[in-house]
């Protein structure tokens, strides 16, 4: 689906499931470690499980603790911004996007910050299971998720040991409380933010950079006007979106605007082109200060809507 309006009726569609669910079995991958670990998300799992793990994992993203977390990010954005300054120039991706992304995920997680480069490949490297060539890439992937198992392994270990009073000690606890989440999907969740977190962020200021590389002016104007960073991100998000496809599935034949659509077809719900659909955003060019903005499909139905 590429039109606005058409993407806007299905992802929330009661015909439609989460489709990501069936991408490994889709390319001939149905048991191993990472079939396992995909089929334990919280995105892959529907009713009753999916609510109750998105109970558990929702304060990691609340306000608050973001909030309170924002004066670190900033430091660290300046830090790494410190770093080349005085040249003048970077190579963004490796010089920014990418430490940023990873330390961003050790300060929610309260892991090292230091140590995040072998993390951060790792989530790369589990990263190309969203890629078209995923089978032949399932060695690699499943080396990278052992890795990143064993580093939930340890932060759980960590945690048990001394507590904190943070997100990952409240997920340790309600394990042990035993009632509410089992160690499976504890280890299974904590690998999820890790990668979860990491890829996509990093992605998504590459292209936020690329798309301010083609639109100077409201480049200069962010730096005149640093209150409009959230509209910024909206914007970025709209017109350049790391995720390119929010994928649903049928769980019965029904008939959507003249297409018969059958029980268990696979529907890709293309963001960008969503996004940039004239019918819904006539003057579709980046611009921060633009009104009106519908509300774009990069994190599909799963975050609450940004500002515009
Ligand atoms: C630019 C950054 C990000 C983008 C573009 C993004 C995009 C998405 C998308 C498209 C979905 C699927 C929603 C759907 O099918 O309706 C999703 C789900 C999810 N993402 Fe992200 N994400 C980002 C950052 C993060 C971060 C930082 C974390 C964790 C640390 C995270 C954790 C999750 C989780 C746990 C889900 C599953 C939610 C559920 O099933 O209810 N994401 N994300």
């Amino acid at each position: 689906m590429l039109r606005y309006d058409q993407v806007a009726r299905l992802i929330r569609h009661p015909d439609l499931r989460q489709g990501s669910v069936s991408w490994p079995a889709h390319h001939g991958i149905t048991a191993g470690l990472f079939a396992d670990w995909w089929a334990g998300w919280v995105l892959n799992k529907e009713g009753e499980d999916h609510q109750r793990l998105r109970r558990l994992l929702n304060p990691a993203f609340s306000r608050r603790l973001v909030d309170a977390m924002a004066p670190r990010f900033a430091a660290l954005a300046t830090e790494l911004a410190d770093g080349f300054t005085e040249s003048g120039r970077c190579e963004f991706m490796a010089e920014f996007a990418e430490p940023y992304a990873a330390r961003v995920i050790a300060i929610m997680l309260g892991t090292s910050e230091q140590d995040w480069r072998p993390v951060a490949a790792d989530a790369a490297a589990v990263g190309l299971a969203l890629g078209v060539r995923i089978r032949e890439n399932l060695p690699r992937i499943e080396a990278a998720l052992a890795r990143l198992y064993g580093y939930a392994d340890a932060l759980i270990a960590e945690r048990r040991a001394s507590p904190r009073d943070d997100f990952v000690t409240s997920l340790v606890q309600a394990q042990a409380a035993g009632d509410r989440l089992t160690a499976a999907e504890l280890r299974d969740s904590l690998v999820l933010l890790i990668f979860g977190g990491f890829d996509t962020t990093r992605n998504q200021l590459g292209l936020a950079m690329q798309a301010f590389i083609d639109h100077p002016a409201q480049w200069r104007l962010l730096a005149r006007r640093p209150d409009l960073g959230p509209a910024a991100v909206e914007e970025v998000m709209r017109l350049s979106p790391t995720t390119t496809w929010v994928t649903r599935e049928a769980t019965r034949d029904f008939t959507f605007d003249g297409l018969d659509i059958r029980a268990g077809t696979t529907i890709h719900l293309l963001c960008e082109s969503a996004g940039t659909d004239p019918r819904a955003v006539p003057d579709g060019r980046l611009d921060i200060t633009a009104a009106g903005r519908p509300p774009h499909f990069a994190f599909g139905g799963g975050a609450p809507r940004g500002p515009t």
